[in-house]
């Protein structure tokens, strides 16, 4: 394709993506795939000036029929954007060249992704609110933006003021926004700025008063010139003396380095942040200067928008496949054609449950966009509109895909379960839940191993873990006898871990981290909590009647009863405090590594001995450890690890003399 073609084409392809965001608020791709046909058009533009387009020069929408227009007593501009911080240095470059070092002052402020919004004041009172439109005319919506709570019907001075800012939804409120659509049957929206568009240009004003819409002001055109104000500092300043609120985040910072500072913490922060944001903006302080730079016909030359690394992409939904948690509930997920999103590949998304996937009536072979915010698993957004043929709406199996037992949705819930108690994968699913960071934190045990150990026949139920030996795991293929050893070691490690963790590990229905605190606190150890009756579980203080009937039944159940027998022929303590010691506390709060075998202590014991001191015996060496004991037949890895992080090793004759003071004599060189 030549430049030519190219260019006509992505001005017809820019042009659909303008009209799908701005008038109809539905964009059909994320903003940073609409950034990049912008920039690609801008290249070829800039390589051959004969392409040159109004679409480059100006800024966004067209103005729509259905609200009557507005002209800007002055265009509303948009920003040039910048993707990292050499373009950022670029900028600011371009920007030093011609101002003194002094004047070099910028503003930071989150980039809120919602609309741009002027709202005209005069004598004093709130006049008119109109959008951005094509920059020059926008689209009056003075009747929606009066019901707003954060826009001022009244101001402190008299001359002809435009202040322009963002109107929003801030996360929460979008949150409950979709949640009343979802009750009242009607479609949710796709995200806070698409909310925010269609709640803000609604026809019927009682409407858009129902719809929690912010707005955050970040500029002021005083057009009579009545107030002196000389940096954008004064300028929010004013804003919020009027009563608009401006971004408490917003800093200012001096030169490169300090935008730089800046735009890392706010890209660091962006998912505290109580609103949706797609970058930083960066601003010149001194308005002065800002004068003296100008604007081109599109956007300042004093301001910047450095963007984050997009959230969303688009991509092509492979299959719909479900997976069974440790509950028996069944979970569609999508999987993707894999793409980079927010700095990770992702290949799967959730779907959430079966209403979910008819909401968003996404089927295989759709292009879809993938979101992925934070830490949060990534989720589809929607499907992309096409004109291509569909495949037939996705259906929910009937039967679990693992065990083949029926999968039943549960009346008046939107979620749907495997019947089958004995299904592998929620055996699969129960182990890596108790061995997870939630509940016994058991290192180096995650849901591949607790899969191999399954599968070998080694393990069936959690009890049986502690019952592993060395040699039976290191038969295992992929397992070095190192790993092997580590493995075994950080299960005996955990066999005294308090018993609310270990009740937080068996899954038990509605007993969440706080009720097995509870329990555990109130009886002290699990045979006193299985002897006590549901009438005394509900008298624990936080404990109700739903909580007490399942961890009654449960405690009552058959099954338990034997895995609480199993856990402690294996060493379990299954106790809130492991019991009080006669001895000394020498080694209250020390971590002592013991490596190799000591003489008159089983590994056990040399355990026992150092926790009934007060101290722990972790099965890895860090900079943390107090000391590591060298008995007979030492891990190497342990003491190289020791002499590389400085700790000091000491032999096993020392140990006595470790328990009784807590010191030693003699280190080992
Ligand atoms: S200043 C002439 N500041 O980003 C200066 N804009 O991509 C114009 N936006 O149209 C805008 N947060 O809708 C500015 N703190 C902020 C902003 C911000 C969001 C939006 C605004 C603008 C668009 C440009």
């Amino acid at each position: 394709m030549s430049g030519a073609e190219r260019h006509a084409e992505l001005l017809a392809l820019i042009a659909q993506h303008n009209e799908a965001y701005f008038v109809h608020d539905a964009p059909l791709i994320p903003d940073a795939d609409y950034d990049a046909l912008v920039r690609e058009l801008r290249a070829l533009e800039e390589s051959d000036p004969s392409l040159r387009s109004l679409l480059t020069q100006s800024v966004g929408a067209p103005v729509s029929t259905v609200f009557s227009p507005v002209t800007h007593a002055q265009p509303m501009l948009s920003l040039d954007n910048v993707f990292d911080d050499d373009e950022l240095r670029a900028w600011a470059d371009r920007v030093a060249k011609g101002l003194p070092e002094a004047a070099l002052a910028f503003s930071v402020e989150p980039k809120i992704d919602g609309l741009a919004l002027s709202i005209s004041y005069q004598l004093g009172h709130f006049r008119q609110a109109a959008t951005r439109g094509d920059g020059r005319v926008g689209e009056d919506v003075t009747d929606n933006v009066r019901t707003m709570a954060s826009v001022p019907a009244a101001i402190s001075a008299l001359g002809r003021f435009e202040i322009r800012g963002e109107v929003y939804l801030a996360k929460a409120d979008f949150a409950q926004l979709n949640e009343r659509q979802r009750h009242a049957g009607e479609k949710e929206f796709a995200n806070p700025r698409n909310a925010a568009a269609g709640s803000l240009r609604q026809k019927d004003p009682t409407v858009s008063a129902s719809r929690p819409l912010s707005f955050l002001a970040y500029q002021l055109v005083d057009l009579d010139g009545e107030l002196e104000l000389t940096t954008h500092r004064d300028t929010l300043a004013q804003l919020r003396a009027w009563g608009f609120v401006t971004a408490p985040e917003t800093q200012s910072v001096a030169g490169l380095d300090g935008m730089v500072e800046a735009s890392h913490w706010f890209a660091t922060h962006r998912h505290d942040l109580p609103y949706d944001v797609d970058g930083v903006v960066i601003k010149l302080e001194d308005l002065a200067s800002r004068t003296q730079l100008g604007s081109t016909s599109r956007a300042p030359r004093w301001a910047i928008a450095r963007k984050f690394p997009p959230e969303e992409q688009v991509t092509r939904l492979l299959a719909i496949e479900v997976s069974i948690g440790r509950t028996g509930r069944a979970t569609p997920y999508a999987v993707l054609e894999p793409v980079l999103v927010a700095g990770s590949r992702v290949a799967m998304a959730t779907l959430h449950n079966e209403d979910q996937v008819r909401l968003k009536d996404v089927r295989p072979g759709d292009l879809v966009i993938v979101r992925k915010a934070g830490d949060v698993i990534p989720e589809i957004v929607a499907a992309v509109p096409s004109h291509e043929a569909r495949q037939d709406p996705w259906s929910f199996p009937t039967v679990c895909p693992t065990c083949g037992a029926p999968l039943v949705r549960v009346e008046a819930e939107s979620d749907t379960y495997c019947v089958n108690a004995a299904c592998p994968a929620q055996q699969l699913q129960k182990i890596v839940h108790f061995a997870s960071r939630t509940a016994l934190d058991i290192e180096g045990l995650g849901e591949q191993r607790v899969a191999q150990l399954l599968e070998s026949g080694l393990v069936h139920d959690v009890a049986d873990l502690f019952s592993l030996r060395v040699e039976d795991v290191e038969a295992l293929e992929g397992f070095a006898s190192l790993s092997a050893r580590n493995l075994v070691e950080a299960i005996e490690a955990v066999k005294t871990v308090p018993l609310h963790r270990f009740l937080i590990g068996f899954g038990i229905r509605h007993v969440g981290p706080v009720a097995a605190r509870e329990l555990a606190r109130a009886f002290g150890t699990y045979d006193a909590l299985a002897a006590a009756d549901e009438a005394a579980l509900a008298a624990v203080e936080g404990i109700g009647p739903v909580i007490a009937e399942s961890a009654a039944a449960f405690l009552r159940d058959p099954e338990q009863v034997q895995r609480a027998q199993t856990l402690r022929t294996h060493g379990v303590v299954l106790e809130e405090v492991v019991a009080t010691s006669t001895e000394a506390p020498t080694l209250l709060g020390r971590a002592v590594v013991v490596t190799g075998s000591v003489p008159g202590y089983s590994r056990d014991e040399a355990a026992a001995a150092i926790a009934a001191r007060g101290g722990t015996s972790p099965g890895s060496v860090s900079a943390k450890t107090y000391c590591v004991v060298v008995g007979e037949a030492p891990g190497a890895n342990k003491v190289t690890k020791a002499r590389d992080v400085g700790v000091p090793l000491i032999s096993a004759e020392s140990f006595e003399e470790l328990l009784a003071t807590g010191a030693w004599s003699a280190t080992l060189e």
